[in-house]
């Protein structure tokens, strides 16, 4: 049986969280927004520019070879990762964001057409809201929205409902990043294969929390942030079944996505390069396998039970604060806490706890439409990684306390 790495330990493997800040020693509690790196993340950033840097793909040399292949391993290891079938269904992008926009520019440029419908819901992030109405303004298409009951779920009723003939994609969050609901997203992709519809899954607050099966959910693509998943910045995927991939046309044009150029016509080279132009973010795809190695180094339900653990902890030790309200109360939720306190702005919240040392985000999330489905103006959102410990969560709440009697 292989040697699983144990959660206890992991806060050490994070140089950045032993600081003080304002003076406390620091309570990171915003890891839904990014999640800090480990030691081993940092160091393969740094080995990649400082022993074999080089331009990938084009060199004939030494150097280019080396980081050409660690660049590819790293692929391979995102197709283990979440079990898609080739490593070329395996696109790198800057981000969830930069995914979306991929499919909606080059799947929704090409096979939607005016009257089509894309399905998404009330709790999207904006990543999944504006690219399809940037596409309803270049194509005409519209959008339907499934609205969320009061505990923050979807209403699945309302979802069968909109499936239509009409409905030419269904694009929805796997888990919330303002309430943290888990969608049913299993349901939701069958539904909608039974009509023939592909689904798009914004799997960024969800890859780091649970094992991800693309093959299994059968969706067509799945999107989701390296940041997030205690990997570097500025790098992302987007799984596509290579049946939709072939289809699609490319995207971005430049380097590295061509067969051959003349000022007549190009040729596009083939997956998973097609939607690759240009001089990909090699070191943080590499970076990126290697925060990979490392969550996949803690065994899936060890990593499920203590996140289970601390939003519990959390959510009821929250709960006893009097005047405390949370927004979403779903049955299936992951390490995510939005919550107000009456009288008390989000922003002044955030601002007070911060000079107790205590990093959490306030605001809108970029989930306006949940804001307003609430009608309030955002929330404080503590969410939590594998290095967080009920003492955080303690001092989370002593902080909400205290801050409660000064207003
Ligand atoms: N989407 C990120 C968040 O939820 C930035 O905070």
């Amino acid at each position: 049986m292989a040697n699983h790495k144990k959660i206890s330990d992991a806060r050490k493997d994070f140089p950045l969280l032993d600081q003080m800040v304002n003076g406390k020693p620091l309570v990171y509690l915003d890891n839904a927004a990014t999640m800090q790196k480990p030691h081993e993340v940092i160091d393969t950033v740094t080995e990649v520019y400082t022993k074999y840097n080089s331009n990938i793909h084009r060199g004939t040399h030494h150097l280019s070879n080396v980081c050409t292949e660690a660049f590819e391993e790293a692929r391979i290891k995102i197709q283990k990762f979440i079990n898609a079938g080739y490593s070329h269904e395996i696109i790198f992008t800057r981000g969830t964001t930069e995914s979306v926009n991929l499919v909606a520019n080059t799947f929704g440029d090409a096979f939607l057409k005016e009257g089509d419908e894309v399905i998404i819901s009330e709790l999207e992030h904006h990543s999944n809201i504006v690219p399809w109405q940037l596409l309803r303004e270049r194509k005409g298409i519209e959008l339907k929205v499934i609205p969320i009951t009061e505990e923050g779920e979807l209403n699945m009723e309302v979802f069968h409902s909109l499936l239509s003939d009409r409905t030419a994609l269904v694009a929805i969050a796997h888990v919330s990043n303002a309430l943290g609901t888990i969608n049913p997203i299993k349901e939701i992709i069958s539904a909608a294969h039974a009509k023939d519809i592909p689904v798009l899954i914004d799997g960024a607050q969800a890859v780091h929390h649970f094992p991800v099966d693309v093959t299994e959910l059968d969706c067509d693509f799945y999107a989701f942030s390296g940041h997030k998943l205690y990997g570097p910045t500025g790098i992302g995927v987007l799984y596509g079944k290579e049946k939709w991939l072939n289809k699609m046309p490319p995207w971005q044009g430049g380097g590295e996505m061509i067969k051959s150029v003349t000022f007549e016509k190009t040729t596009f080279n083939e997956l998973p390069f097609k939607f690759e132009a240009g001089t990909p973010h090699y070191a943080g795809a590499i970076g990126l396998g290697k925060a990979i190695d490392y969550l996949t180094s803690y065994q899936w339900d060890e990593i499920i039970n203590f996140e289970k653990e601390l939003l519990d902890y959390a959510t009821e030790k929250l709960l006893s604060v009097d005047g405390l309200k949370i927004y979403g109360t779903a049955k299936n939720k992951s390490s995510v806490i939005s919550f107000l306190v009456d009288g008390i702005h989000p922003y002044d919240m955030g601002v007070m706890l911060d000079k107790m040392g205590i990093a959490v985000r306030t605001g809108h999330h970029c989930a306006q439409p949940v804001m307003d489905k609430f009608g309030i103006p955002g929330t404080v959102r503590a969410s939590f990684a594998i290095y967080n410990t009920k003492e955080d969560i303690d001092k989370l709440v002593e902080g909400v306390i205290k801050i409660k009697s000064i207003f």
